[in-house]
């Protein structure tokens, strides 16, 4: 019998990015703990996949086409869910995008491209979902960080900024609404094969250095997330407010 802690039965899941990657491993993870999970992308194709290995697990959901970095259609997106599908409990702020230039070459469009999706958007989605977990007095928030919160490593910049920012962004969120029974907090991954670090995982050398130095000698998968969301989600965590959990393998505390 499944822990009553972790039922997420009823409960209608939005997590923004989520036709692929871990966002999407993250939605299954939601969806089988019992949550209707509402996968937001902009790519089509890649919800359309999503959707189809869900159904082949025999979990529904719903999609929600719309730019996190527009604010109208953030705010005309969120509105729809909610009265398409119902109100939103749980918040999965997942979106996210990579820029790797040398720091002096480093183009500012790459730069503002990366803090709008990373970090604005985060910010931009949460305001606008929490006006309803505020008048409802419940809601989880859960912001995808990365270990480049803490540490990082030369030519991601604004990607580093931008995590550092969602981890604080995080803490900012749960000061203020956790008198609103809304608890905020972030995860973050280590090293994982998804299309996003396909360069970096087709690179034997920078791939064998992973598996060397991570202490677990392996990439993350997308499932490696799935216990941690499930656990931020649910019941199980309603004193837990405004932390980042890393989910890396070990990577961050070896030397
Ligand atoms: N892969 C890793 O090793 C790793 C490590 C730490 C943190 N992360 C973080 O995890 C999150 C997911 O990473 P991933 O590796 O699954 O990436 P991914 O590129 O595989 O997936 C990101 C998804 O976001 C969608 N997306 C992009 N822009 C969008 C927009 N404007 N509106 C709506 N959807 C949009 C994409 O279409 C894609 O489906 C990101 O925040 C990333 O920074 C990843």
């Amino acid at each position: 019998m499944t822990n009553p802690l972790f039922d997420l039965s009823g409960r209608v899941a939005l997590v923004t990015g989520g036709g692929r990657g871990l966002g999407f491993g993250m939605a299954k993870a939601l969806a089988q703990a019992g949550a209707t999970v509402v996968i937001n992308d902009l790519d089509a194709a890649r919800v359309e996949g999503a959707m189809r290995t869900l159904a082949e697990a025999g979990l529904a959901a719903e999609t929600a086409f719309f730019d996190l970095t527009d604010p109208a259609a953030v705010a005309a997106g969120v509105r729809e869910v909610e009265s398409r599908v119902g109100p939103i409990h749980i918040l999965l702020n997942n979106a996210g995008i990579q820029r790797r230039h040398p720091f002096v070459e480093f183009p500012e469009e790459d730069w503002q491209a990366v803090i709008d999706l990373n970090l604005t958007a985060p910010f931009r989605v949460a305001k606008e979902v929490a006006k309803g977990m505020i008048a409802r007095r419940a809601g989880k928030i859960i912001n995808v960080a990365s270990i480049n919160a803490i540490v990082t490593r030369p030519t991601i910049p604004a990607y580093t900024a931008s995590k550092g920012g969602i981890m604080l962004l995080t803490k900012s969120m749960a000061v203020e609404w956790a008198q609103h029974n809304i608890q905020a907090n972030a995860i973050a991954p280590g090293y994982y094969d998804t299309e996003m670090t396909k360069a970096l995982v087709e690179n034997r050398e920078f791939s064998e250095w992973v598996t060397g130095r991570v202490p677990a000698h392996r990439w993350g998968r997308p499932e490696d997330l799935g216990g941690t969301v499930v656990f931020l989600a649910s019941d199980a965590s309603n004193f837990v407010n405004g932390q980042l959990i890393v989910v890396d393998g070990g990577l961050t505390c070896s030397m």
